[in-house]
């Protein structure tokens, strides 16, 4: 068998890197199509990281984070993403916004179609709505931030009115945006999400407490493979998700909430994973190096005792409406009970 890969850019995928498997000399095989997205980030400093309050299962007000750790975990991921060719951002943290650290729930953004013209601009950000007052006050500096970049910015709901939208319970994946919702996200924030952005939102129901973001449970690997943890959802959540990966990793309750692996990012074929102390995500990572990711593991503990890792601390800016996300001129949502 001869392994061959390539780059190269298809109509279809404009930034795909192919590799390819000769299995005969007439049976050649693709196995994988990196995801388009995921090479541009925003993130926020852990200057004032905190566990000040109690909003996930995950945070106890006995166990703080340690600052000179957690400020070496964060340098070790910005270093591990720009090795793998990443580009970051960074956003100053608020004093009194201990959890802004995790970017990802600041809002969800993306490029217009036409892509960026000049750095980040271009783009638009529908900031998040947070559940929890103890969040709210985030949004309005990274809204700030955005706009200050010519990012276009809107809001499904803001201050305690309207739907809450918390972006990590957002992805791009295949036809449409997939949204959890439930111990967050609002399901009336789906309609609003999928008229914003023009787009097909797909619903699905989270029902476990400790997997409160879609991104806990869902982890996109590449065209057709994602990481996913049937546990966090209803059972016609999770069989309506299942339906969507044509070639699923499914992870455990168990593996999901003491691994975090889900909680994982790609960036084109590296795989930048959570490290555990026991080695127990050694099967999830010997699965990916079988499909020929190359797997950074990083320690980032000291994240942990806020309920979140490395795609919590990291909000992609460069997911493209029209590439990533198919345009419907007044949007649609599509949830499993229908
Ligand atoms: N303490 C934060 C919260 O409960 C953790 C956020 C984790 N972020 C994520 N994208 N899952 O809101």
């Amino acid at each position: 068998m001869d392994t061959v890969s390539d780059n190269f850019r298809s109509r279809g995928h404009p930034c795909a890197t192919l590799w390819f498997v000769r299995l005969s000399d007439n049976h050649v095989e693709v196995f994988l199509v990196e995801l388009s997205w995921g090479r541009r980030y925003v993130m926020v400093r852990p200057d004032h990281f905190r566990v000040d309050y109690q909003i996930n299962p995950f945070m106890d007000l006995s166990q703080q984070p340690d600052p000179a750790l957690t400020r070496e975990q964060w340098d070790g991921l910005v270093a591990a993403m720009r090795a793998a060719g990443a580009g970051v951002e960074v956003i100053e943290q608020r004093g009194d916004a201990p959890d802004m650290v995790y970017a990802m729930n600041l809002g969800f953004v993306v490029e217009r179609p036409e892509g960026p013209l000049v750095s980040s601009s271009a783009g638009h950000a529908v900031m998040s709505h947070m559940r929890y007052a103890e969040r709210r006050m985030e949004t309005s500096t990274a809204a700030a931030w955005f706009a200050g970049r010519g990012f276009s910015v809107s809001y499904v709901g803001r201050e305690g009115i309207g739907a809450h939208l918390e972006a990590g319970d957002a992805f791009a994946w295949g036809d449409a945006l997939v949204v959890g919702y439930g111990p967050r996200t609002d399901e009336l924030g789906l309609k609003a999400l999928a008229t914003e952005l023009s787009v097909r939102v797909r619903g699905l129901r989270i029902t476990h407490p400790g997997m409160y973001h879609l991104d806990l449970a869902f982890c996109p690997l590449d065209d057709r493979r994602a990481i996913v943890c049937p546990s966090a959802f209803d059972e016609e959540s999770a069989a309506a998700l299942l339906a969507l990966v044509p070639e699923p990793l499914v992870i455990t309750e168990e593996e999901a909430l003491t691994t975090f692996a889900a909680n994982s990012i790609v960036v084109g074929s590296t795989v930048l994973m959570p490290a555990t102390a026991d080695g127990s995500n050694a099967r999830i990572v010997a699965r990916l190096e079988e499909w020929g990711f190359t797997v950074a593991q990083l320690d980032l503990s000291q994240f942990h005792l806020g309920g979140g890792s490395i795609r919590c601390l990291t909000n992609p800016i460069d997911v493209r409406l029209g590439r990533d996300l198919p345009l419907l001129p007044s949007g649609e949502v599509v949830l499993p009970r229908q």
